[in-house]
């Protein structure tokens, strides 16, 4: 009895539970965040309990729109810039503090800088306005799982543990927001996401090069950069040559590829707007003790295509 379908009523009823401290599952156009109120350090600390999430990892805080980011974080001509052509939507902005900040320390790891976004969804605006404050809002799956498009898959990752979920349908983009830090210049994509850094660049410039893939020997730049993320059960090998007995397939676009137990196929026609919508909800439905594993075909790295492949690639990375 955890999904509610959004209201005048269940808003309000969302919108108190999180005023005292509770956590409510809610949909953006990306994936469905775990929201608490980003001004208690109580509700923060319950985000990161709920999800098993590193302390060291700081959370994405969701707001009504730039009036309500500039009493968080400090803006300039660049960055009001971006966020007058991008929010609502798919992009973090990773911004200094403000000194007066309300954001509970624990949601920012302790750093001086916050991450903000005005999620382009009707429920998850009307949520933040019915709270009037900031919410905290990682993706709403356990940590290091494949991310939530949908409120049933919400369900599954918490069941009693998280009593609302407000449902909004399935996501319309699919995958996380686009994090660019601007507290440097050049800027820099610390995540790839549903905003291409094409349009990004062609907003603000020059960009500095891309943090290293999950592979990369170095630390991770971003605290965000776990090379292992997005994780299904199953182990996951990418760009498979022939079917291994008993996989499963997640095919894109025309292939010549055979043998396999099941197929799901995130565009046949090669469409990556399409691909990027279906790939979690596709991770989860191949994610069945019945396969031996899940072979995935990597998609062409342009646009939308380098945030699909970079989930790929970290779902297939090795475990701890
Ligand atoms: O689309 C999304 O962004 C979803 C929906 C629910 O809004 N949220 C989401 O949040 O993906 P989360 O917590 O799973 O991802 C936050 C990312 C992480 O990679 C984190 O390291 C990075 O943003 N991040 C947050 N605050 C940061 C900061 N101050 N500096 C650098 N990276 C930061
Ligand atoms: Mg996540």
């Amino acid at each position: 009895m955890s999904i509610l379908t959004p209201s005048d009523d269940t808003l309000q009823v969302a919108a108190a539970h999180l005023r005292t401290g509770g956590l409510v599952g809610f949909p953006t156009e990306t994936v469905y965040g775990l929201g608490g109120d980003a001004t208690s350090e109580r509700a923060v600390a319950a985000i990161f309990e709920l999800k098993g999430r590193p302390r060291f990892n700081p959370l994405i805080v969701h707001v009504s729109n730039l009036k309500m980011a500039e009493t968080l974080a400090v803006f300039d001509r660049r960055s009001r810039f971006l966020a007058q052509r991008q929010w609502p939507g798919p992009l973090t902005m990773v911004l200094k503090k403000r000194p007066d900040c309300p954001v509970a320390l624990l949601a920012t790891a302790g750093l001086d800088t916050v991450a903000l976004r005005v999620p382009d969804h009707p429920v998850a605006l009307a949520l933040i306005a019915a709270v009037g404050r900031p919410l905290a809002g990682p993706s709403a799956n356990r940590s290091g799982a494949v991310s939530p498009t949908t409120a049933e898959h919400v369900e599954r990752e918490f069941g009693r543990h998280l009593p609302i979920i407000l449902d909004g349908g399935a996501c319309r983009v699919g995958l996380e927001s686009t994090v660019v830090d601007l507290t440097r210049n050049p800027a820099a994509i610390l995540r790839a996401g549903g905003v291409t850094t094409e349009t990004i660049a062609a907003a603000i410039g020059e960009l500095a090069d891309p943090v290293p893939g999950p592979d990369a020997e170095t630390a991770p730049r971003a605290p965000g950069q776990l090379a292992s993320h997005y994780a299904p059960r199953l182990k996951l090998r990418l760009d498979p040559t022939e079917a291994q007995p008993g996989e499963a397939l997640l095919a894109f676009g025309q292939h010549a590829l055979e043998g396999f137990e099941a197929v799901v196929n995130l565009s046949e026609s090669g469409n990556l707007t399409e691909a990027a919508t279906r790939l979690f909800a596709a991770l989860r439905e191949l994610d069945r003790p019945e396969f031996s594993g899940i072979a995935a075909m990597m998609v062409p790295e342009r646009g939308l295509g380098v945030a699909i492949n970079d989930r790929l690639r970290r779902a297939a990375a090795p475990r701890k």
